[in-house]
């Protein structure tokens, strides 16, 4: 038998993993995603599944994930080979760090063109260009930069590189200084914008939209989006958390980290929802408009308030970096594995994975102007089949075979070593893995096949992992 191969790294403290974690888990899915799916899903019934799915299913899966993690002691794919090895199961659980890896790739060829937007604000907000603008020139402004694909693929790279950097010079240093700086920089700005929020005169209705349920309003395949996003936001199923705990020492209490990431990550969210539709209504937007909804809305709020042009360059950077800690924790996975299993450098392993992300990010630069009509599955386009088949499939499928993973197949003693909860906590625990988040990603995954096209996604992902394994599988994990 081949000898294990683990992960030499470590965090310092508890304190500085759950900021780690914080950080991947709090990004552009809170800030920039959360807002306009739930407009686009009509509002508080969403939010109330999207909720559901956060504890039902996300924490139970975020808390398997990063004891997963620590247990397997290494990259994805490596980490489930070493568990799969100690705890006697089959060597194809592999696949399930395959499935990861591939999803953080794909994921970040999107999320390093919507940074770009963000990055693209800053600058603007610090050069004055939103300064007493009106919501209809915000909206021209912005549907300009869509139209502009040589300008999305400038700040595209720019982010691809910054992203590049950061993961080349390993996480620890830059990193941790960055997240202890923005963390409190962000829920700052977030309440002072709620405070202006207040002052809009359509707080309450922002605050009804979010929080009074409509289901009549609610489909099979909202709950699909909402299920989808609870993985995205948490940063979970695609082994993101599986790293990061594997670089936790035993000592540190997975569960109250855990606990920390989902309780931070859903205020921000929550938050921001309410700054944005305070604004949405007051301005007589549609909360339906989609990915601009963050980026035609907040210069508003910018250009009407005292100090604006410094809380709005202040807020965008802040986006930035949340964007950025996100998007490193993306492609550490991949790095990582690179780095342990192929012995592929850091350096080395982040400029050739970015250059290919960052190819594959044309793809969604083109969705928002030259592929606008061209759809791939169903009627979405390039960026919306893209996350459609990472967020609302491979993620929930990742978690799925995770807690399947805890639930089931881990050995008894080394779960209740990673996951140290009382007699009765455990056994809730235990119920909620093995009945609740399996079947809830399946029951969601099964309303969904009915429409075909879910089905060949599935499929084609299927075959994906399949391909990636075969060409993978004369190797020696
Ligand atoms: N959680 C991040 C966000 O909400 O923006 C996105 C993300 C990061 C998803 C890392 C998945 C991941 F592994």
């Amino acid at each position: 038998m081949s000898q294990l191969k683990l992960s030499k790294d470590s965090w310092s403290s508890q304190t500085v993993f759950i900021m780690a974690a914080i950080g991947s888990a709090v990004g552009l899915g809170n800030i920039w995603k959360f807002p306009y799916i739930t407009g686009e899903n009509g509002g508080g019934a969403f939010v109330l599944v999207y909720l559901a799915c956060v504890l039902l299913i996300g924490l139970p899966v975020l808390i398997s994930e990063i004891a997963l993690g620590r247990s397997g002691k290494a990259n994805p794919i490596q980490g489930m080979a070493n568990l799969a090895r100690e705890n006697g199961a089959s060597k194809l659980w592999v696949l399930l760090g395959f499935n990861g890896v591939l999803a953080g790739a794909l994921i970040l060829s999107f999320y390093t063109v919507i940074a770009g937007w963000a990055f693209a604000y800053f600058f603007q907000s610090l050069f004055g260009v939103f300064d007493r603008i009106t919501a209809t020139e915000v909206g021209a402004h912005f549907d300009h930069l869509l139209a502009n694909p040589y300008e999305l693929i400038f700040w595209h790279t720019f982010v691809t590189v910054v992203t590049v950097l950061i993961v080349s010079r390993g996480v620890k240093s830059g990193l941790e200084k960055a997240i202890n700086f923005m963390m409190p920089g962000l829920l700052f700005i977030l309440l002072v914008l709620l405070g202006y929020s207040t002052t809009t005169g359509s707080f309450g209705q922002s605050f009804d939209f979010l929080f009074s349920a409509d289901f009549s309003k609610l489909t099979w395949e909202s709950v699909l989006v909402a299920m989808g996003h609870a993985f995205f936001t948490l940063s979970i199923g695609l082994g993101t958390m599986m790293v990061y705990g594997s670089y936790l020492s035993q000592e540190y209490s997975i569960v109250k980290a855990s606990l920390w990431i989902a309780f931070a990550d859903t205020a921000v969210a929550l938050l921001a929802g309410l700054v944005i539709f305070s604004i949405v209504f007051a301005n007589g937007l549609e909360a339906s408009s989609g990915p601009g909804l963050l980026f035609q809305t907040l210069p508003i709020a910018f250009s009407q308030m005292t100090a604006g042009w410094f809380f709005g360059t202040l807020f965008f950077a802040l986006v930035v970096m949340a964007a950025l800690s996100s998007s490193i924790s993306l492609i550490e996975p991949i790095v990582s594995w690179f780095d342990q299993n192929w012995g592929i450098k850091r350096v080395k392993a982040a400029c050739i994975l970015g250059f290919i992300i960052w190819f594959v990010g044309f793809g969604t630069v083109l969705s928002f102007n030259e592929w606008q009509d061209i759809h791939f599955i169903g009627e979405r386009t390039f960026f919306e089949s893209l996350d459609l088949i990472t967020t609302n499939i491979m993620l929930p499928l990742g978690g799925f075979l995770m807690t399947i993973f805890v639930a089931w197949v881990m050995r008894s003693k080394e779960r209740e070593k990673q996951i140290e909860l009382s007699t009765n906590k455990m056994k809730l625990f235990l119920f909620v893995l093995k009945w609740i988040s399996p079947v809830a990603v399946m029951v969601v995954f099964a309303s969904n096949l009915v429409a075909g096209e879910i089905a060949i996604a599935m499929l084609g992902v299927a075959f994906l992992m399949y391909a990636f394994y075969a060409w993978n599988v004369s190797r020696k994990i």
